[in-house]
């Protein structure tokens, strides 16, 4: 495999989010070889009903689970709503996760990282989300971490990512799962 293509998702909603502005960044910044797509339908997923769950599920899951399974891979980046990840995230995950045994999450490759104003970097939010995929059979990328905390600060008055330490952390989350992606494509 010499392209590896990552859907990003992020967990906010937000216009202003510091967690999509830091897959904006990943994009821009991204080591050769890797394509990164933001994922732009977070607010079209229904909130998960096991009736709708049928053959033919409402087209904003339909469209993201195919989205999932087209990447070779997922960058997540989510806030840290009280101590877990964003319930818009974990909504959209619970729809991918479906039909159990068999769905677009199964074997996926996934990296997690996100970023807060506060001083944890959404340390207990990643702890929550790496849980959850796990659930999913997804294979989750245990290291490098990045836990961007005093976010805000780490940006320009655009909302850009410009910090340097943040972005060479950011280039070696990605050149490694680029590998580690191409590795298991072997
Ligand atoms: C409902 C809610 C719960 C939050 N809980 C936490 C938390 O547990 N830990 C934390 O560090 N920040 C928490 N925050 C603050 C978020 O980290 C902050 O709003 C962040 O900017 C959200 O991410 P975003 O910029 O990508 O939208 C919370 C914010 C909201 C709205």
């Amino acid at each position: 495999m010499n392209d590896v293509t990552l859907l990003a998702i992020s967990g906010s909603l937000r216009e202003q989010s510091l967690n999509t502005a830091l897959l904006r960044a990943a994009r821009k910044h991204a080591p050769p070889g890797l394509t990164i797509q933001l994922y732009e339908r977070l607010g079209d997923i229904p909130p998960y009903n096991q009736d709708l769950d049928s053959a033919e599920p409402p087209e904003p899951v339909a469209d993201l689970r195919g989205a999932i399974t087209r990447a070779d891979g997922l960058l997540i980046s989510s806030p840290e709503y009280n101590y877990s990840v964003s319930g818009v995230l974990k909504n959209a995950l619970d729809w991918a996760s479906r039909p159990g045994g068999a769905s677009s999450l199964g074997g996926k490759p996934a990296a997690v990282m996100g970023a807060s104003p506060g001083n944890f970097g959404t340390a207990r939010g990643q702890m929550a989300l790496r849980q959850v995929l796990m659930a999913t059979r997804c294979q989750v990328l245990v290291q490098p971490e990045l836990l961007v905390f005093g976010a805000h600060h780490r940006c320009d008055e655009n909302g850009e990512f410009t910090d340097e330490t943040t972005l060479a952390l950011l280039r070696e989350l990605l050149t490694v799962f680029r590998d580690e992606i191409r590795e298991s494509a072997r």
